[in-house]
């Protein structure tokens, strides 16, 4: 015991990977627990960046095993050029690291449905990142799915053949899409060759032995909560669970294993995709968080859409997955600005609300209150002193309405730009 969950509670990017490689050393294993390469998680230390996609962010710590567990969906190309990639900057990879055998394979034909349902759909497009992630849960869902363990199995090759014939019929009947498919495969079959070479295990059997001698656990979630399957905003969400019930079925941990969860959150709010999101900024004020926050996306580069802080939409995402400790990112970015609105209600058909409506793209507007900036640099700020008093404020404001008490502010990319007010 224990198991620990870190998972972000907005549309994504909230600083995940910077966080868990602050906190990683304090446990024996960091394991991922759903989602795949559609994840692009920055770490920044020694003046160098990484960006993860599949690997957890727990990697870079000493002495740490890093689990790639069931309910991730892995591309055996990506996974090897990231591993390839991280062992020709002189890091230690493959002997820290640790694959499900159930975690389901992504094929080259599941980016190609992706690409071809989501031409299809027109302006009405989720805006996937085409990494093949909804086919392949699809496929998971639907029991045709290949899986890890597959790569070891004497009919493997005869396996990939039905479901690879089973896409391109789809390809073809459904969207009219006859693809050359030789050069992706050969790909894919050089990458399942070097997939065979990994520490495969049954990683919930691992795990179960680390809890019972009381090793301890950090669950990496990807995305965020307002991309949940079933509780985002659907369908403008990913095919995973998000939430903490996620880490259980994605890990093969039990609930009475969880103990703390840490809910990041930036102290605005971003999106990359289609789909609703109420305080968005579409003017001059968006493009100036857009370019103080960098917020270009880590797996696609595409340009991220910028917002306030959304209180309503947090206390969801914190009743959703129990929450017990808050980490707020970005604070650094809003140092100039001289009032910060944060949406505290919405009004929805007339009537003013702090729960969060079923759809909240109709007949629904966030009501914002302004809080008073700080007007600082905080990029060097290390200890609780060194928080400006404005700042100190807006942070109790939002333990107040969230109930749940912030216990990391993060500064900056960097590392060391971190602060524990635990
Ligand atoms: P993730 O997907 O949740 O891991 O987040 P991303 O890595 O996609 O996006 C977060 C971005 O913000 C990355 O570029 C990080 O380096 C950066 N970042 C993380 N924390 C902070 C912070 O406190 N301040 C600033 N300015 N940047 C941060
Ligand atoms: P991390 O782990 C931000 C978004 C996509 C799209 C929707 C569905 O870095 O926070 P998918 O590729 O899953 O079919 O895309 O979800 N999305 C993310 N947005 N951060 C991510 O991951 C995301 N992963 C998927 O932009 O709107
Ligand atoms: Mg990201």
């Amino acid at each position: 015991m224990p198991v620990d969950v870190l998972l972000g509670l907005q549309w994504g990017d909230e600083g995940k990977g910077k966080v868990v490689d602050v906190i990683a050393s304090d446990y024996e294993v960091v394991a991922r627990f759903q989602g795949g390469p559609n994840a692009g998680h920055t770490i920044v230390f020694d003046g160098t960046k990484y960006v993860l996609h599949l690997i957890p962010s727990g990697i870079f710590a000493e002495n740490v095993t890093c689990i790639i567990g069931n309910g991730v969906v892995i591309d055996p190309v990506t996974l090897k050029r990231e591993i390839e990639t991280l062992e020709s900057s002189g890091k230690e990879i493959k002997s820290k690291l640790m694959i499900s055998r159930r975690a389901h394979l992504i094929l080259p034909t599941h980016k190609m449905l992706d690409a071809a349902s989501e031409k299809s759909k027109g302006d009405q497009k989720i805006g996937s990142t085409l990494r093949g992630i909804g086919p392949t849960y699809m496929d998971k869902t639907g029991r045709n799915g290949l899986r890890v363990g597959d790569v070891e199995e004497p009919d493997f090759q005869e396996l990939l053949d039905t479901l690879v014939q089973k896409h391109l019929h789809l390809l073809e009947g459904l969207y009219g899409e006859k693809p050359e498919i030789d050069a992706a495969l050969a790909e894919f079959m050089e990458a399942v060759a070097y997939l065979r070479t990994l520490p495969l295990a049954n990683t919930e059997a691992y795990l179960h032995e680390v809890l019972a001698r009381g090793g301890n656990v950090l669950a990496e979630g990807a995305q965020g909560t307002l991309l949940d399957i079933e509780f985002g905003s659907y369908p403008f969400v990913t095919s995973s669970n998000t939430t903490s019930a996620g880490a259980c079925v994605g890990l093969g941990v039990s609930p009475r294993e969880i103990r703390k969860v840490f809910g990041i959150f930036k102290a605005y709010a971003t999106r990359v995709g289609s789909g609703p999101f109420p305080t968005e900024l579409l003017g001059d004020t968006g493009n100036a968080l857009r370019e103080m926050g960098g917020e270009y996306g880590a797996t696609t580069g595409r340009p991220r859409r910028c917002g306030w802080l959304d209180l309503p939409l947090l206390r969801y995402a914190i009743n959703l997955s129990g929450v017990t400790d808050l980490i707020m990112t970005k604070a650094d970015v809003l140092s100039s600005m001289e009032e910060i609105p944060v949406a505290t209600a919405y009004v929805h058909r007339g009537e003013t609300t702090q729960v969060v409506p079923y759809r909240v793209e109709h007949d629904t507007t966030p009501v914002l209150e302004n809080f008073k900036g700080w007007m600082s640099d905080i990029t060097a700020a290390r200890k609780p002193e060194d928080i400006p008093g404005d700042l100190k404020n807006y942070i109790s404001m939002i333990e107040a309405y969230l109930n749940t008490p912030v216990t990391y502010l993060s500064v900056g990319p960097d590392r060391e730009q971190i602060i524990d007010l635990s």
